[in-house]
C-alpha cells in the first residue's frame, strides 16, 4: 500500500479536527459518495487517520444501503498518492504488518459492500491509492495528464500491502499484473484503459457524473483474471500459471542479481493468492510487507525516496530567493542542449534556443520533436500536450529572442574558450537579473566566468544524459555567486522535475569527481592485471548499471580522459596514460572506432591493444574488484563532504544514486558507510598499504561519527 507519498517531510502532522474521509448520503438517483480529502495534505497520502476515517465511511455506507457508491477525491487533480512514508519510520515489523492487515480489512469491507462501487480517479492513484480503487467494482478515470495509476511499491523495496498483489492479477490477468507490480510502472489514462486497470476514461469535467451513472446502472461484478483467454489461462489454469510465474522469477533474478528481495516477494504473494485463495494471499502479502519494510534494502530504498522528497525544500536551504522563471534560453542545441530544451518545454517553460548555424538548429529542433513524440507514445503525456510542448521551443543562429530569458543554459562544446565567448555574447543581450548556467561536466565555473562582466550570476547546472531519463541536476555554486542566482537554478531544476543537489565549484564538482576517481582506480587495476571483462562484470554483478570501462567507451575516451585528468590534477595524482594511448591509436569510444572494447554489430569483445599498451601485469590478480572500486567511490564521496564540496551526506547519496547509478539497494555511499563503517575503513587501510596512499580512508570515515542520525 505504500507508494511515493509526497508528504514524507511532515514528521508529526498537526492534528486537524476535520475528517480525512466523508460519507455523503445518497442523492435523488440513489448514489452515495465517499470523499477523500485529507485536510492537512496536498496529495491524500494514507495515514492512520485516513484509514480509520475510510473504515468509518465504508461502515456508514453499508448501513445507508444506497443503490450505488462513488469513491472520489475532494482535491483537484489528486486522487490518493499512496501511503504516508513517515508511517514506516521507527516502527516495528509487527506494527507494520498490523497496519497492512488493517488496511486490507478496510478494503475487504469495501469490496464486500452489497451495492455497486465506483472509483472516480481524477489524479495519481498510486500504491494504496490504486488499491482503494481496485477494491471497487469499477474504475473511471479522467482523461487528464494528472492521472497516473500504478502499484509502485517495489521501487521502495516493498510490495503492495493492501490487497494489490491479489486484486490486480484477478482484474487484469497474471502477466499484465506482474509486469505492473515488478516494474512499478505508472500508467497514463489511455494505457490504464488498454491494460484493463480502468474501465472508462472521460473528460475531467464529467468524471463525477460518469462515475455516478455507472454506480446507478451497472451490476456488481466478479473479476475473471484477464481480458483474453490466454491471460485468463495464465491466471487461473495451474500449469500455465506455474509457467508464467517461473518465467517472472527467472527474469527478476537476472535483473536484480538477487539484490532486491521485494519483486520476488511480490511474485510469491501473487502466486500464493492465486493457488490458495485471497485470504492466504493477503496473509502472505502482509507478512512479506512487514519483513521488507524493516529489511536493509527496503530501508535504504525508502530512505532514498524520503531524501528525494525532502530535497525539494532542503535544496533551497541556505540559498537566496529564487526568481520566477517563464522563459529559458539554451545555447548549443547538440546532444545535451536539445534534451535540456525539451525538458524545459515539457515543464511548461518557453524556450528560445541558439546554435551555430541553421543546420545545427534544425537538427536540434528535430531531436526535440522526436523526444517529445517518443514520450507521447510511451504515455508520458497526451498527443495534444506533445504538440504544445514542441510549440514552446523556437530557435535560431543568433541571440534574437534571448532578451526575455530568465535563465540561459549553455551546452556548447566542453572548451573553456568557447564557453567564455558564449558568455560574453550573452552578456550583451541578457537582462541584468537573468541567470546564466553552464552545463559543463568538469570545467570549474569560476574559470568559465573569469572574464565575465557579472560573474556572480553564472552558476553550473550539470545535467546527466540522457536528460529526459536522468532525474538529477548538480547545481554548482562558485564562491562569490549571487545567492539568488543559485536559488534560481535550484528552483529551475525542480521545475524541470529533477532533483537538484548543490555542490561546490571544484574540478569535477561532486559527481564527475567521484566517478572519475573510481574509473581511475579501474585503470590502475587493469595495469595490475585484472582483465577488462572481469572488472566490468564484477561491477554489474555487484549492482552497478554498467561497468566502468564500458562506461568510458560510451561516454567517449576523450571526454572521460579530460574529466579524469582534471580531477587527478586537482588531487596531485598522475592520470593513467592508457586513455591517451588508446585515443592516439584511434580508439575513441563505442561509436568512434572502439575503445576498451571492439564492437562488431551488437557483439563486443575486449580490445587486445589495451593489454599490449599496458605491458605485463604489475601485480598478481588482486582481491574483490567490486569492493575496491565501490570503496574508492565511497572514500572520494566522503572526501567531498570533508572538503565542503558537498553540503550534506543526503546530497551525496542522492547525487550518487540518481546521477551515477550507485547501487540503490545500498542507499548511497554515505548510508552504506554508516551501515558498514568498520569493515570499510579496515578494507581501505589494507588497500592503502598494498596499493598506495590514495586509497587511505578519509577523515570522516575514520571518525566513526555516523553521517546520518539513524
Ligand atoms: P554536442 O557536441 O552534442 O553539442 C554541442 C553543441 O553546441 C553543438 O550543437 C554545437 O554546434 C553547439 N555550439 C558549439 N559552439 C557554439 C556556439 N559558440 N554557439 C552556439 N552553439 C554552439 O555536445 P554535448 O554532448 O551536448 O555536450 C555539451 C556540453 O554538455 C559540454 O560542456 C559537455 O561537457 C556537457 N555535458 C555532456 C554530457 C554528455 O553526456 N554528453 C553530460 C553532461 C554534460
Amino acid at each position: 500500500m505504500i507508494a511515493s507519498s509526497l508528504s514524507a517531510e511532515r514528521v508529526a502532522p498537526v492534528a486537524d479536527p476535520r475528517p480525512s474521509v466523508t460519507f455523503i448520503p445518497a442523492d435523488a438517483a440513489g448514489v452515495a459518495r465517499i470523499v477523500i480529502d485529507r485536510p492537512d495534505d496536498r496529495v491524500n497520502a494514507i495515514d492512520l487517520r485516513l484509514m480509520q476515517d475510510l473504515a468509518a465511511a465504508i461502515a456508514a455506507s453499508r448501513d445507508a444501503r444506497p443503490r450505488g457508491l462513488v469513491i472520489a477525491s475532494g482535491k483537484a487533480d489528486q486522487f490518493v498518492a499512496g501511503a504516508d512514508l513517515s508511517l514506516l519510520r521507527g516502527t516495528s515489523q509487527a506494527d507494520i504488518e498490523k497496519a497492512s492487515r488493517s488496511m486490507q480489512r478496510v478494503l475487504d469491507d469495501l469490496a464486500a459492500l452489497p451495492f455497486v462501487t465506483v472509483a472516480a480517479i481524477n489524479g495519481p492513484a498510486l500504491g494504496g491509492g490504486l488499491e482503494i480503487a481496485l477494491a471497487c467494482d469499477y474504475r473511471i478515470a479522467a482523461d487528464s495528464p494528472n492521472v497516473r495509476v500504478g502499484l509502485t511499491e517495489t521501487r521502495l523495496g516493498l510490495i503492495p500491502a493492501a490487497g494489490g498483489t491479489q486484486r490486480l492479477p484477478r482484474l487484469i490477468g497474471l502477466p499484465r499484473a506482474l509486469d505492473m507490480i515488478l516494474t512499478a510502472r505508472q500508467l497514463a489514462p489511455k494505457r490504464a484503459l488498454r491494460a484493463g486497470v480502468v474501465d472508462e476514461i472521460v473528460h475531467p469535467a464529467v468524471l463525477l457524473r460518469a462515475a455516478t451513472d455507472h454506480a446507478m446502472r451497472d451490476a456488481k461484478r466478479r473479476s475473471k483474471g484477464g481480458a483474453t483467454a490466454i491471460e485468463r489461462a495464465a491466471t487461473n489454469f495451474a500449469p500455465a500459471r506455474a509457467f508464467a510465474l517461473r518465467q517472472a522469477r527467472s527474469r527478476t533474478l537476472a535483473e536484480t542479481k538477487g539484490r532486491y528481495p521485494a519483486p520476488l516477494a511480490a511474485i510469491d504473494a501473487v502466486a500464493i493468492g492465486l493457488a490458495k485463495g485471497i485470504a492466504a494471499g493477503l496473509d502472505a502479502e502482509a507478512r512479506a510487507f512487514g519483513e521488507l519494510a524493516v529489511g536493509e534494502t527496503g530501508r535504504s530504498l525508502t530512505a532514498l525516496v524520503m531524501l528525494t522528497l525532502r530535497q525539494r525544500k532542503a535544496a533551497l536551504e541556505g540559498l537566496g530567493k529564487p526568481r520566477a522563471i517563464a522563459n529559458v534560453g539554451v545555447v548549443g542545441l547538440g546532444f545535451m542542449g536539445s534534451g535540456i530544451a525539451q525538458a524545459a518545454a515539457s515543464s511548461g517553460l518557453r524556450v528560445r534556443a541558439r546554435d551555430r548555424d541553421a543546420a545545427a538548429v534544425a537538427k536540434g529542433l528535430s531531436t526535440i520533436r522526436e523526444l517529445t513524440t517518443d514520450a507521447a507514445k510511451k504515455g508520458v503525456f497526451e498527443r495534444r500536450e506533445a504538440a504544445r510542448i514542441v510549440g514552446r521551443v523556437s530557435g535560431g543562429s543568433d541571440l534574437a529572442g534571448f532578451r526575455g530569458a530568465d535563465l540561459v543554459i549553455e551546452a556548447v562544446f566542453e572548451e573553456i574558450a568557447t564557453k567564455r565567448r558564449v558568455i560574453a555574447e550573452l552578456e550583451q543581450v541578457l537582462r541584468p537579473e537573468a541567470v546564466i548556467a553552464s552545463n559543463t561536466s568538469a570545467l570549474p565555473i569560476s574559470e568559465i566566468a573569469r572574464e565575465a562582466r557579472s560573474p556572480e550570476r553564472i552558476v553550473g547546472m550539470h545535467f546527466f544524459s540522457p536528460v529526459h531519463k536522468m532525474p538529477l541536476i548538480e547545481v554548482v555554486r562558485p564562491a562569490g555567486a549571487d545567492a539568488d542566482a543559485v536559488a534560481t537554478a535550484v528552483a529551475a531544476a525542480t521545475l524541470l522535475g529533477k532533483t537538484p543537489i548543490v555542490v561546490g565549484d571544484g574540478p569535477g564538482f561532486y559527481t564527475t569527481r567521484v566517478l572519475s576517481t573510481m574509473i581511475g582506480e579501474a585503470f590502475a587495476m587493469l595495469a595490475e592485471g585484472d582483465s577488462i571483462e572481469a572488472i566490468d562484470r564484477a561491477m554489474t554483478s555487484f549492482g552497478w548499471p554498467v561497468g566502468p570501462l564500458q562506461l568510458v567507451d560510451e561516454v567517449g575516451l576523450e571526454v572521460a580522459g579530460h574529466a579524469g585528468e582534471t580531477v587527478s590534477k586537482a588531487r596531485g595524482l598522475t592520470a593513467p596514460s592508457i586513455v591517451n594511448a588508446l585515443v592516439a591509436e584511434g580508439f575513441k569510444g563505442k561509436h568512434k572506432g572502439g575503445g576498451f572494447y571492439r564492437y562488431d554489430g551488437r557483439r563486443r569483445m575486449p580490445n587486445p591493444r589495451v593489454r599490449e599498451l599496458l605491458g605485463a601485469p604489475t601485480h598478481p590478480a588482486a582481491g574483490d574488484i567490486a569492493e575496491r572500486l565501490t570503496l574508492t567511490f565511497v572514500n572520494e564521496a566522503a572526501r567531498c563532504l570533508d572538503e565542503g564540496v558537498l553540503r550534506s551526506p543526503a546530497e551525496g547519496d542522492l547525487g550518487a544514486v540518481l546521477g551515477l547509478g550507485f547501487p540503490p539497494f545500498l542507499g548511497g555511499p554515505f548510508r552504506y558507510a554508516d551501515a558498514e563503517r568498520q569493515r570499510i575503513v579496515t578494507a581501505l587501510e589494507r588497500l592503502a598499504a598494498s596499493r598506495g596512499d590514495r586509497l587511505a580512508p578519509t577523515e570522516s570515515l575514520r571518525s566513526r561519527r555516523p553521517f546520518f542520525s539513524l
